[in-house]
């Protein structure tokens, strides 16, 4: 047994599953119980879902394996995510779920992969990594965005996330949410997003406006102007509405 508390409880479920599901055991062995670490694990599923004709997948492999030794944070980064979706959503029971099957998960831990490569100088292999999640995992997140840790996005399709967009650490967000800019003006043009902020599916959040820490944003809101730390902010535009009873409105059980 490694001291890794999340990769040991990977490998008990998924030992579990390949005894009670045959079915499996081939498909768990190869994505899981085949690795020594997490990080071997992930680049292996991460690889076999963005390979395609131009890159195969033993190459991404090397470029994964190669973003999460020379940036371990990103490793911490993988197990936070991990701990957030299983603490917050209800229909998630174990950490091998999300590894598995998640691809609000998968999405956001290639973005990490390319923002890595964007961050050090190698923005056209990021570019074509960013194009790769879109197409893979329908969530287009530009890999010089900045986001914390202990994120979740919940079922996450058509996320967008634009290039100077930051996010604080222990965010969630449900699909179809944009964090865009307006049109209107250029360079640092997108939303900063404060520690613990929720927001519902299909909200808009647009402009170089901060949503402050604690903030909720309801389902299909436009939000077009700061948002007070602690408060829920709802409709077209987005009016405050409430105040969430949590001060961290993300860590909460969304209960979706
Ligand atoms: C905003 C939200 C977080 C609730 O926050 P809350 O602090 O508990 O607020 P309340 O439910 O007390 O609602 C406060 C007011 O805002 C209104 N409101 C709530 N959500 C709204 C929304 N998305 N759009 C417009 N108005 C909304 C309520 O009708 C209520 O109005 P009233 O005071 O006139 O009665 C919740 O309604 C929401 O939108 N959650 C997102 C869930 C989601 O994305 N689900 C997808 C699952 S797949």
């Amino acid at each position: 047994m490694s001291r890794d508390e999340v990769w040991n409880r990977i490998r008990v479920d998924a030992e579990a599953d390949a005894g009670t599901e045959p079915a499996l055991a081939s498909f768990l062995h190869s994505t899981v119980l085949s690795h020594p670490r997490l990080e071997d694990s992930l680049s292996y599923i991460l690889a076999g879902k963005l390979e395609s004709s131009a890159m195969n997948a033993l190459t991404l492999r090397q470029l994964i394996d190669e973003a999460l030794r020379e940036d371990p944070a990103i490793g911490s980064s993988v197990r936070e995510d991990l701990r957030a979706v299983l603490s917050r959503d209800p229909a998630c029971r174990s950490y091998l779920v999300p590894l598995l099957y998640f691809k609000g998960f998968h999405s956001l831990q290639a973005y990490r992969v390319a923002h890595y490569f964007w961050t050090h100088d190698r923005t056209a292999l990021a570019l074509y990594l960013q194009s790769r999640i879109s197409e893979a995992f329908a969530v287009d997140i530009h890999p010089g965005a900045r986001i914390g840790k202990g994120i979740m996005f919940d079922h996450a399709t058509s996320v967008v996330i634009g290039e100077t967009a930051v996010v604080e650490d222990d965010f969630s967000m449900l699909h179809e949410v944009t964090l865009g800019g307006t049109g209107k003006v250029g360079g640092d043009r997108h939303p900063k997003i404060g520690r613990g902020v929720m927001i519902g599916a299909g909200a808009k959040v647009l402009g170089n406006i901060r949503v402050g820490e604690g903030a909720k944003v309801g389902a299909g809101s436009v939000v077009l102007e700061d948002v007070a730390p602690f408060t829920t902010v709802a409709g077209v535009p987005a009016r405050p509405v409430a105040y969430p009873a949590n001060a961290h409105p993300a860590l909460d059980d969304i209960g979706l």
